[in-house]
């Protein structure tokens, strides 16, 4: 039975990926051993990292003006090292909010400069992104955050923010990768690799080299852009396997036709998903039309009641993980760039049964 693993993450590699690291595991470019044992100033492992950075800048058109870095700590750790490098007790950050991880990002900002949400921040669960008046922000604000998609939600931003000047700064871990984008419109773009970047423990950062080293805090090394843009990620021993996969999965990213390609999959991938959700009895997705995710699809039972029964018989059909967020509830299929046609095909096929004899 093929598996189809829709973990919102740590989330589904794509096969060829993991054949890769099969193969690589005892012997890797001819070195003998894995990569996981070899030292990570050795010529091998820096052309491994060379490689990496040039592949992304490719894929994604980096200029030079950005640095690339490779940040341990996940994207929560971006949360407190934006604030303490590029903001001050007596500066600001405008943060927009539509989701749960931007909750997330301004409490932890909120320790470190004075913080404003461009809409009240509310308990509930959010299925569209609050308006505001960008006029009334204050263009000499630090930065502005926003987080391009909202995991839990299924929310996702698909026009710039209005930010009144201000530099904007954007987690997407759940959504880089996955489109096409214009690096240039932000000062700093941060995700975390294990969802469409590869494995847990590495944090991939773009950041305007006029922005890095500005401090005005005293900030810890390990902490500081700084030592990331100077050393090229070299500063410790960096996670040294996450990062070649990373490099695996950019590598098949460009295989498969590089972002543009993997986009126009993406959006039939999820339109296929919506369009079932829509005309079905039994299931809805309750997220504005003008702001679905095309990469986490959040799904509601007409009967709750029916959720275990159906998490139970999806399992045991292959499609794994459709639990939604416990603030969340329902379900959630998180399809990611890794999740190939054929397995929302199988998910409609199972949900058309199921619904034809629970509905
Ligand atoms: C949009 C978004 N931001 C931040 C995080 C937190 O990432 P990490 O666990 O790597 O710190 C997640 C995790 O799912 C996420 O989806």
């Amino acid at each position: 039975m093929t598996v189809y693993n829709f973990s919102a993450g740590p989330a589904a590699l794509p096969i060829e990926v993991k054949q890769q690291i099969e193969a690589d595991l005892y012997d890797w470019n001819g070195t003998g051993c894995s990569v996981m044992e070899m030292s990570h100033r050795s010529q091998e492992f820096k052309d491994m990292a060379d490689e990496n950075e040039a592949l992304a800048r490719e894929l994604l058109n980096i200029s030079d003006d950005y640095a690339v870095m490779l940040i341990p700590g996940g994207a929560r750790l971006q949360y407190s090292m934006l604030p303490i490098n590029v903001s001050s007790p007596q500066g600001s950050a405008v943060y927009a909010i539509n989701g749960h991880w931007g909750k997330q990002a301004i409490k932890e900002a909120s320790r470190f400069t004075q913080t404003v949400s461009t809409a009240p921040i509310s308990d509930e669960v959010y299925a569209d992104i609050p308006d505001y008046d960008a006029a009334t922000l204050n263009p000499n604000a630090d930065y502005f955050h926003f987080t391009s998609n909202e995991t839990l939600e299924g929310v996702q931003w698909h026009k710039l923010p209005e930010t009144n000047g201000i530099p904007l700064c954007c987690d997407m871990t759940s959504d880089l990768l996955t489109r096409e984008f214009d690096v240039d419109d932000y000062s700093m773009i941060y995700a975390s690799a294990q969802k469409n970047m590869g494995i847990a423990g590495i944090t991939f950062v773009l950041m305007k080299r006029n922005m890095i080293g500005q401090s005005k805090n005293l900030i810890p090394t390990m902490t500081d852009y700084k030592t990331y843009a100077d050393t090229r990620s070299f500063y410790n021993t960096p996670p040294t396997f996450p990062w070649y996969v990373m490099l695996l999965v950019l590598r098949w990213v460009k295989a498969q036709g590089g972002v543009g390609a993997i986009q126009a999959a993406n959006q039939t991938k999820s339109s296929t998903l919506y369009d079932y959700v829509d005309q079905s009895g039994l299931y809805m997705n309750k997220v504005a039309k003008n702001c679905r995710s095309e990469v986490n699809v959040p799904f509601w039972l007409a009967d709750e009641n029916l959720n275990q029964v159906f998490l139970e018989q999806s399992s045991a059909a292959g499609l794994k993980a459709l639990k939604g967020h416990m603030a969340v509830g329902g379900m959630r299929a998180s399809i990611y760039n890794a999740i190939p046609l054929s397995g929302i095909e199988t998910l409609i096929t199972f949900m058309q049964e199921f619904e034809r004899t629970h509905g």
